[in-house]
């Protein structure tokens, strides 16, 4: 049995944003994320964009950017995925970038991470698709994820100004909530399974 101890927030946050498009709807969405959120989480981004393609022969000497981001992501508390979905799934940079830091085998930085996921769409579904198997992922990486709430985001013009205000009472009122049940659930993550 594990000494049980507690790690007191703040906590940090590592945010990934699944799409490396200029105007990305998704990005927009993780300033909302970021200005709504509980004062005890620090966010900072975990850029995704410079990773070259994985493959298993960098497993014995990774380059720069692979290195930075295992070192990005084993120097924080917890991960947010922030993520479009592109045909039904996750966007291959993103499905890239969980290649790289799942690798070399043995030292898969998501073990034991906390994670959630979110995602906007200009379509219906808001994500659901992606965001499936993205957990379907995630749970191979051993990552815990906050299974509840989910949030499927639809995007409407005018529904997230650029810098990330909400303009909608009842969606801000609803990303709020998601943002607390996330603090909440990395903190009884952090809590009863100590970092090793
Ligand atoms: C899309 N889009 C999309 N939307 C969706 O709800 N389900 C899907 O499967 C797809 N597939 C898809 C594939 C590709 C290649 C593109 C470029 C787009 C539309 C998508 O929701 C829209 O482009 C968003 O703006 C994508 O989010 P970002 O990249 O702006 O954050």
């Amino acid at each position: 049995m594990p000494e049980i101890h507690h790690h007191e927030p703040p906590y940090t946050v590592g945010y990934f944003v699944g799409s490396l498009a200029t105007a990305s709807i998704n990005r927009t969405l993780s300033k909302a994320l970021i200005k709504l959120a509980p004062k005890e989480l620090e966010f900072t981004e975990i850029p995704i964009a410079n990773l070259p393609l994985y493959s298993y022969d960098y497993d014995n000497d990774y380059p720069a950017e692979g290195r930075a981001l295992k070192e990005a992501i084993a120097s924080v508390d917890a991960v947010l995925f922030v993520t479009p979905e592109y045909n039904r799934a996750i966007p291959g940079a993103l499905k890239n970038a969980i290649d790289w830091a799942s690798r070399p085998w043995g030292q898969n930085s998501f073990a034991r991470k906390p994670s959630a996921v979110i995602g906007a769409s200009i379509g219906a579904i808001g994500t659901a698709v992606a965001q499936q198997n993205l957990r379907s992922v995630l749970s191979f990486c051993d990552s815990p994820q906050m299974n509840s709430p989910e949030a499927y985001i639809q995007i409407t013009p005018g529904l997230i100004t650029d810098d990330g205000e909400v303009t909608n009472e009842s969606t801000k009122e609803f990303l709020t909530g998601y943002m607390n049940s996330y603090f909440e659930f990395i903190t009884r993550v952090l809590t009863v399974i100590p970092k090793p």
